[in-house]
This record gives C-alpha cells, structure tokens and sequence, in this order.
C-alpha cells in the first residue's frame, strides 16, 4: 500500500495529497522517533504541522454536507453521496463504524476506529467480498431500560459483554454511553439517555464505562453538554443558568468522569449560551480537566461545532469525522500566528495519549468471533431485570398458562429492539412477543399471528424502510380487526396481550399525536379488546414497547395490567415473557418521570424552543425543576412517579437508623428490608434529601444514593447501608460560584418510590460548609426568569 493510500485513504483531494505527500516524504530512518519506541513528546517533537494537523482531524475526510450517511467516508463502489441526516460511517478497517483517525506509519502511528454506540456496537453486518462471515452484534437494551435496573452492578455486566465486542470486532473506543438528562418526554433520543436525574445517569454511565474498558477498549461519554432535544440539533443556542448547568446538566458527567475515567468525551452538537460546546475552553478545559481531573480526549460530535481553531485552541483534541479544510484551516492558523503551536501540540498529545491505550496500537489480533452466545444472554438478563410494572390489579400478572393468549398489536409481532440512528445495533435476530411467549410455554392464538403476519408484510411492502437503516419506517397504523372476531376470541382465549410500540432517533423530536399520546386507533383496540375479555371475565394486559414516556391516563383505566418493557434489545419477546410468567419478579423501577399529562411537563412551554417551527434557541426557564424535582416541589401529581414500578411480592422498609442527628463530616443510615410477601424479588431503595432553603430555593426533596436488594426469599431480609457526605447536601451558589451545605435541619426520606416514602428522619448541620470552590463558567449572556420552587 502506498504511503499516500495509508495516509487518507480513499480520498484524492488535491490540497490534501499535498499534505499527505509532504508528510511522508518525510524520511522514516532508524533515528525517526515511533510511537511506542519514543515518549510522546519525542514523537510530537518529530512531527511536521502538516502531520499534527491531520492527527487532530479524524481520517473520514469529506466535506461538510456532502457525507450523508456515510458520514464522509467514500461511498462503497463510488455509489453517489446519499443526502440527509449524517450519522457516523466509515468503510475503513471496521466498515460500519462512525470513523478512524489518521495513520502516520512513518512515526508508527496507527489508524484507530470509534465506532456506535450505547445500545451495543453498530457496524456493517456483512462485507462486500465477504459472503462467509458475519458480523453482526448483540442489541442490548437502551438506556433507559438499564437505568430503569437501578442495579449499576448489571449495567458494569452489559458494559463488559458490549467491549468484548468492540474488542473482538477490531474497534478501539465505544462512542458511549449518552448521557444526557431527559429534559422533555419529547426528546428524540431520549431512549440513548438514562434519566431525568443525574446522580442516576451518572453512576449509570460510570457502570458502563467501567464495564466496557475492562476489556481494554475505550468509550466516549456523551454528548457533553445540554444536548436535550434533536430540533435544531446541530444549531440550537441552549439557554441556561450556571446553576442548572451545575446541579443538572453537568453533574451525571462529573459523576462519571470521577468514578470511571471515560477515556474520551464527545461534545455536543449545541450552543451553550451562545458558543459550540466544542469552542468553549471554559467547559472543556476548566471544568472538564481543571476541576474535575480529567485527562483523557474531547473528540467533537460528527461536524460538530464550526471553528476548528476554535476548536483547537478550546480543547476539543480531536475533529470528527475530519474533513480537508478542517486540516487546511488548523496549517493555515499555526502559519499566520492566529492559533499557538503549543495549543495544538498539547491537542496532538492527547490524541496519541489515547492511541497508545488502544488494542490497535499494542497490536491486538481480533478473532471478528465475539461472545455473541453469552451476550445474548447477558442482554436478556439485563432487559428482565430493567422491565417495570405500572399497573397489576388483582394479581392479574403473572399470567398462567393455562389456556391460549389472544396477542394483539402490531409491535407484538415485530417488536422495537432499539430506536434508531447511530444507536441502532445491526443485530442477527429480534425475539418478538409471540416467540418469546412460546418459547416459555404460552399458547398463542395462531389465527392472529397469521392476520397479523400478513398485515405486517403487506404493510412493510407499502412503507419499506428507508434505504438508510438509521431513518425510521412511518408507523405502520394497527391493524384493523373486526369486532366480531374480537368478542369470540374473548370466548374462547384465556386473556388478551395487547402491545403498544414506539419508534424514535436521531434527528427529530418526538410529535404529540399519535406518539406521546396513543392514536385513536391504539385507545380503540385497547379498549374493544379489554371490554370484550372483561365481559367474559377474562384480563387485558398491556405491553409498552417504547423508547420514551407517553401518556397513560386517557386509557389505563381499561386494563388490568401495564407492563413497561421499553426497547428491550434483541432478546426483547423472550425477556418480557419471563416477566410475564412470574420466571422473574420484575423490580425495575422508573429513572423518569410519566406525567398525567403533557401540558404538567415543566419544560412544555420552552421546549423545542424559539422561533416556533425552527427554534434557534431554547431557555431553560425550568432551571433545575426538571422531573420529580418539578413534580415534587410544585405538588404535581405524576401518572407514574419517578422510582414507581411494582413486584410480585411485598416488602416492608422499617428500622430506620443515622449514625448521629447532627451531620459532621458524614452520615450513615441504614434501613432494613423485608420480602413479606409469596415470591422472591427485589426492591429499590432510594434516599432523598430536603434541604433548608434560606437564601437560595430548594426542590423539596433529591435522590442522593440508592441501593438495590439481592434476590430475597419470602421472609428473608436485608439491611442496607448508605453514606451522606457534605458534598450530598450541598447546592449550587452562582454568587459565591461555589457548592455550599446550607445550616439548618436536613431530611432524610427513605422511599421505594419518590412518592412512596417509607421512613423519614432529620438531622441538622450546625454551620454551612462550602464544599467546592470551582470557576464561574458557562455564564449567560441574557437574563433567564427561571422556575424558583414553591
Ligand atoms: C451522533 C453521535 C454518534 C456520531 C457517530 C452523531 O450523529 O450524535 O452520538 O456517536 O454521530 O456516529
């Protein structure tokens, strides 16, 4: 291969030949310092402008707009550019994976692949030429069905199945997990992101980082900062206060950054108070390595931001997925003065920081034969354990097997694995909701399956996929069925399932009708099939297969059972039926909150932004009153409130006890928990805490740790212990740009629900603490009139 191909490969623009050919015109003697061999400075020391340009611009060189879905990598056989929404892929050394950086052999410096994303690694299941091999990966659940786990242990578990295969499959670091807080029920991606909350999304995500670089792979967090919505997504101008920077948006990111060590970051596509989150030194640089510790790489979203010496000059090391004038502009800048050589060394520094860690550098051979077996089941484990239980009204569930289940719904038969987007996973099967009721034993009703099965193909024929996989198909509406039928399959079959799906991804926000609120044709099959299996005596239950909150209210009442099974992953059918069996208890609890309805959503006002149609700008006038931190203080009842979700089994929470009633240093309080009921299950147990709110506004109550039981037996018990620390009770002071635990009595709740508190206790801090002292950073530009509590 010649040096130019390893160089940029596939590509011939003119201007960028130039650099490439300067660059390894280089001589490469026994004196040439290598990566590896010499210390990285020694190797940076080495390096021409040229070559530390196009180290800090990622290798899938194409510009801006002309990418499409390849992302910027050439088009497979010279097939034109497809236009649209651009998600990361390159055909280079793992086809399918969002991007590589540059190779420079003569410095060994090797090309190094990123590759999707949070639901499990996303590459080309086949190769051109390769009609023997697959390779195809394991779709774990989304991220809000992990986080809905509240069990950090079982998402370090999925982390480490997912790195087998980043590492097995030939990729060097996961771009996950996201992270973001899910703002607005709305949000697009919200089924990437874990929670309303960030001491959840932030533990949640260390599990996962922990878990993945286990094994020796890197990962990304993600999409830092206030990246909450896809409207507008590569331009919105996010408004928001320091203090729900600190409190919200920043905290998961802290959290994981602290307890994991990511080895990257990828900023977000948005403006935060008015700059790219990728040019702003203050996010990337003070808070992110000065304050917190952070020494591994920022990496940009895909054509994020706009400036690369911006860019460069604010730490954000590396430009993905790079294109020519990226690499022209940053030669350019260092040549007029405008941006300082030291800067971008210590940019190219951190990038060959990261390669040197990376199986590729030290020379990994992968066997493209993961442990797709086991990680199945590990996927399957994981989606049992994270399905919650809204609704069970005379212990309908778990259902018997008696006679044969009349399954209805068009997502019962083609279940959701996943949304869509670069957090789609090209996975080898999907267990749907009928096979995973046969594979446990169930009857089902054949007639339906086969209505159902023709419908479906008949419909996917007329709304085909879109030819890029990350688009999503228009829902196919329900499939009409005629009342008659319905009543005599009330008669003869045992119970009716009814599934509700739901699809969203990159790119655009969820819609209200017919998505966040149900069609008219979804209430009207809830409700003729619950009526007529009611009359005959018989239960309806309801399966939701969605990636983001809707509404319940207008139709729960119908039905005597609810279960959330949100994108459950490839093993989807086989996980929900062990639910529904009474194989697994469920214990998955809510880490976001369901409204009663969409107008109580603190951020329906202000969410997607201004102006309507094409908001170029969104103020978060919600501040840090987002999910049950809204609810809570403002005494507005949820349908389903945050931590909600029921078991087979009862649990009593009592005994109650702090190490002391005046806070000095820490607390500890422990809590004991009983299985009073018939089954083995497990129980969240969340503790909140409400502070005194004397010279600043307070919600009224925090989650500040959590805990998850083992599996317990009827009548075993186990205690559980939580440490309180200063920095639990501190807020944010944007005065005094300082974290601060006021004086005065504190509140200790200790609940299975934030609504369902099972033991309180009050201890009181004698003098105010200032627990961190950081930079005043991130500050608005315009005056927000925010929410201030109740
Ligand atoms: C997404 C990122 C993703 C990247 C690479 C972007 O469109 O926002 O989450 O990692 O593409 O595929």
């Amino acid at each position: 291969m010649n040096a130019f191909k390893t160089c940029i490969p596939g590509i011939a623009l003119a201007f960028l030949s130039t650099f490439c050919l300067k660059s390894f015109g280089q001589t490469s003697d026994n004196s040439t310092p290598k990566l590896g061999k010499n210390t990285v400075k020694e190797v940076v020391a080495a390096m021409t402008l040229e070559e530390k340009a196009l180290l800090v611009v990622g290798a899938s060189q194409r510009p801006r707009g002309g990418g499409g879905a390849t992302g910027g990598a050439r088009p497979v056989s010279g097939a034109p550019a497809p236009t649209g929404p651009v998600i990361g892929q390159t055909q280079q050394l793992v086809p399918g994976a969002a991007g590589t950086t540059n190779a420079i052999p003569r410095l060994g410096i090797p090309a190094i692949v990123l590759s999707d994303g949070p639901a499990g690694l996303r590459i080309n299941p086949k190769r051109p030429g390769d009609s023997l091999n697959t390779y195809y990966c394991t779709a774990f659940p989304i991220e809000t069905l992990l986080a809905s786990t509240w069990n950090p242990a079982m998402v370090t578990k999925v982390g480490h199945a997912m790195g087998n295969e980043v590492l097995e499959y030939g990729a060097d670091v996961l771009l996950a997990p996201a992270l973001n807080i899910h703002r607005n029920p709305l949000g697009g991606r919200n089924f990437e992101y874990y929670s309303e909350d960030p001491l959840i999304s932030g533990k949640m995500a260390a599990a996962m980082v922990n878990g993945v670089q286990s094994q020796g792979v890197g990962t990304s967090i993600k999409h830092f900062m206030a990246n909450n919505q896809e409207t507008s997504r590569n331009t919105i101008n996010t408004i928001l206060s320091e203090r729900a920077s600190r409190e919200l948006y920043l905290r998961g990111f802290k959290i994981a950054v602290q307890e994991s060590d990511p080895w990257t970051v990828m900023s977000s596509y948005n403006k935060v108070n008015g700059t790219y989150t990728s040019e702003r030194a203050d996010l990337l640089y003070s808070i992110l390595r000065k304050e917190w510790g952070f020494k591994g790489l920022v990496m940009t979203d895909w054509f994020g931001g706009r400036d690369p010496i911006a860019q460069m000059k604010s730490a954000n090391d590396l430009l993905m997925p790079g294109s020519p004038a990226q690499v022209q502009k940053i030669v350019a800048a260092v040549k007029d003065g405008s941006l300082d050589v030291k800067l971008l060394d210590a940019n190219v520094e951190r990038v060959l920081n990261l390669i040197i860690r990376t199986p590729r550098f030290k020379g990994y051979k992968y066997s493209n034969k993961p442990s797709l077996k086991e990680n199945a089941q590990v996927s399957r484990e994981a989606a049992t354990e994270g399905i919650v239980l809204l609704k069970n009204t005379n212990h309908t569930l778990p259902l018997t097997k008696k006679g044969t289940v009349a399954v209805f719904g068009n997502t019962s038969y083609d279940i959701i694995a996943g949304g869509t987007g670069s957090g789609d996973v090209n996975r080898s099967y999907t267990i749907s909701l009928v096979q995973g009721l046969s594979n446990s034993g169930y009857k089902v009703d054949a007639s339906f399956a086969k209505a159902y099965g023709a419908y479906l193909d008949e419909q996917i024929k007329l709304h085909p996929r879109p030819a890029r996989s990350f688009q999503k198909r228009d829902p196919i509406a329900e499939m009409p069925i005629d009342s008659a039928i319905i009543l005599q399959k009330a008669a003869e079959d045992e119970c009716a399932v009814i599934t509700i799906g739901r699809i969203s991804g990159e790119g655009a926000d969820r819609k209200l009708d017919d998505d966040f609120y149900l069609s008219a044709k979804e209430k009207s099959m809830i409700k003729t099939v619950a009526d007529a299996f009611h009359a005959k005596g018989k239960k309806a239950i309801v399966i939701l297969n969605i990636g983001g909150v809707i509404e319940t209210v207008s139709w729960r009442d119908n039905v005597d059972g609810i279960l959330l099974a949100w994108q459950p992953g490839e093993e989807a059918g086989n996980a929900i039926a062990e639910v529904l069996s009474g194989k697994a208890n469920p214990s998955g609890k809510l880490a976001t909150t369901f409204p009663v309805d969409y107008k109580d959503v603190p951020s329906a006002k202000s969410f997607p932004g201004t102006p309507e149609g094409k908001p170029d700008q969104v103020v978060y006038e919600d501040g840090i009153y987002v999910g049950y931190r809204y609810y809570d203080t403002y005494k507005v009842n949820p349908a389903y409130e945050f931590g909600f979700g029921l078991s087979y089994t009862t649990f009593t929470v009592g005994d109650l006890k702090l190490s002391s009633t005046a806070f000095n240093n820490h607390i500890t309080a422990t809590v004991k928990v009983t299985n009073t009921g018939k089954a083995a299950g497990k129980q969240v147990i969340q503790l909140y805490i409400g502070a005194p709110a004397k010279t600043i506004d307070k919600p009224e109550k925090e989650l500040k740790a959590f805990a998850k039981t083992k599996l317990l037996q009827p009548g075993t018990s186990q205690t559980l212990t939580f440490t309180i620390n200063a920095n639990d009770l501190a807020s944010y002071y944007t005065d005094k740009s300082s974290w601060v635990a006021e004086e005065g009595k504190y509140t200790l709740s200790i609940g299975t629900s934030s609504r369902q508190i099972k033991q309180m206790a009050n201890f009181t801090l004698a003098k105010p603490i200032v627990t961190e002292k950081v930079n005043n950073e991130l500050v608005p530009q315009v005056t927000i009139t925010e929410f201030k509590g109740k």
